[in-house]
């Protein structure tokens, strides 16, 4: 149930086993992460392709780093995103890798809106 999460804040959930992270994003978050040209990242991503259109506010991703399983924290380091402290990985607004040893994104679990406010994690 997303409608709880406030501008600004993100939850964390579990999903069979998993960290979920719920980013109800700002819009100048939402901004930040698409300023960037993806090409110049290093696994290119353009946010939009990371968010459900029409639902560009919420970020959903798995919350373990690409690099060697660590929980990253939210709304730290300095791209404003992820930071995972173990190795000094950095993300983005977008979970997209900025900075540090991790080699992809942070990855979206399968997901989908069932209303407005209401998502259910899990295959279709
Ligand atoms: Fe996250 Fe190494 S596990 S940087």
């Amino acid at each position: 149930d997303l409608a709880p999460i406030a501008e600004g804040q993100v939850i964390k959930v579990f999903w069979r086993s998993k960290p979920i992270f719920i980013m109800h994003r700002t819009k100048k978050e939402i901004e930040e992460a698409r300023r960037v040209d993806p090409a110049t990242l290093p696994d290119p991503q353009p946010d939009q392709a990371r968010v459900k259109e029409g639902y560009d506010q919420w970020l959903v991703l798995i919350g373990i780093c690409t690099h060697l399983g660590c929980i990253p924290l939210a709304h730290q380091g300095e791209y404003d995103g992820f930071f995972c402290p173990c190795h000094g990985s950095q993300y983005d607004t977008s979970g997209r890798i900025r900075r540090g040893p991790a080699p992809t994104n942070l990855a979206i679990p399968p997901y989908q809106f069932v209303s407005d406010t209401k998502i259910r994690i899990g295959a279709a």
